[in-house]
């Protein structure tokens, strides 16, 4: 009696919230098959009711086409699980534009280097790209978290923030050896690499200044084709990221292409 009860008042609510949602009357269908009868509904069907609930919900959002395959890459979402924060896939897409671009690159014959590592999800990502040309991979980082943010960088971002330890950076890489680590604030371990050229440079590093640093070093050390992606370019968050790239490239040949993950990219003339 209870559980009948309980579904009854669950099918309410759901046609209640269909109505204030003012879905359709498919897509209200869906909604009380997939709540009240668990499964219901076909992945197209799923998918224009989880479309249409965003559309109302947070219209600004514009859902893509269903049916992109790099979304059942088991063997790519299995990697980036390895150094994913908990209950997110906030990156998943820009892991993904890394991986293609760095692959595509790296018959250039160059390294690859990483300005901001953290738990190293992206750094494992080149490591697997550059392994298969036999190159190596230069990871910067403090361990530390963010250096101090300036006036420019806004108040999203605060000193020390996303701090963690080189061991979870190791332990993520387990599967791969073809990487090494310089420990400290940009640029100060930059010197280590003066005479390397790269074929593919990751700056994430989400402000100002050690942004700018990056740029500075590393164009120079770019092989011709080779690309500077930039990580933060696109978010709100980071708007110190994109006045650094904007003032660096200002005086230089190439076009910052932005990219619709929020990511930008540079092809080194
Ligand atoms: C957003 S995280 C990098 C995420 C990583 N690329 C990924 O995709 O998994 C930013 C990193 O930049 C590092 N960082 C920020 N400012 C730095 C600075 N001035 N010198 C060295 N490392 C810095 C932080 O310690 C942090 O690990």
């Amino acid at each position: 009696m209870r559980e009948k009860l309980a579904r009854w008042l669950e099918r309410w609510v759901m046609t209640k919230a269909g109505e204030i949602l003012g879905l359709g009357d498919g897509t209200r269908d869906t909604l009380l098959g997939l709540t009240v009868g668990g499964e219901g509904g076909t992945e197209e069907q799923r998918y224009r009711l989880a479309e249409a609930l965003a559309a109302k919900v947070y219209p600004k959002y514009k859902f893509s086409e269903l049916g992109r395959i790099f979304l059942e890459d088991e063997e790519f979402i299995a990697l980036y699980r390895r150094a994913m924060d908990p209950d997110n896939w906030h990156s998943l897409d820009r892991k993904y534009t890394l991986y293609q671009i760095a692959r595509a690159v790296s018959f250039l014959g160059g390294d690859a280097a990483e300005c901001g590592v953290y738990k190293g999800g992206s750094a494992l990502l080149l490591c697997l790209a550059l392994r298969e040309v036999g190159r190596t991979v230069h990871l910067f980082d403090s361990f530390e978290g963010l250096s101090a943010p300036e006036t420019c960088d806004g108040s999203y971002w605060s000193e020390g923030a996303l701090r963690v330890g080189e061991e979870k950076l190791r332990e993520t890489l387990a599967p791969v050896d073809n990487y090494r680590i310089y420990r400290g604030w940009i640029p100060e371990r930059f010197p280590d690499v003066t005479d390397i050229r790269f074929s593919f440079v990751h700056i994430d590093v989400d402000i100002y200044r050690p942004t700018l640093d990056s740029l500075s070093f590393f164009y120079d050390r770019m092989l011709s084709g080779g690309v500077i992606l930039m990580d933060d370019y696109g978010f709100s968050s980071c708007p110190g990221a994109k006045l650094a790239a904007d003032d660096f490239f200002s005086s230089r040949p190439e076009r910052i292409v932005m990219l619709p993950t929020g990511q930008a990219l540079v092809i080194k003339q």
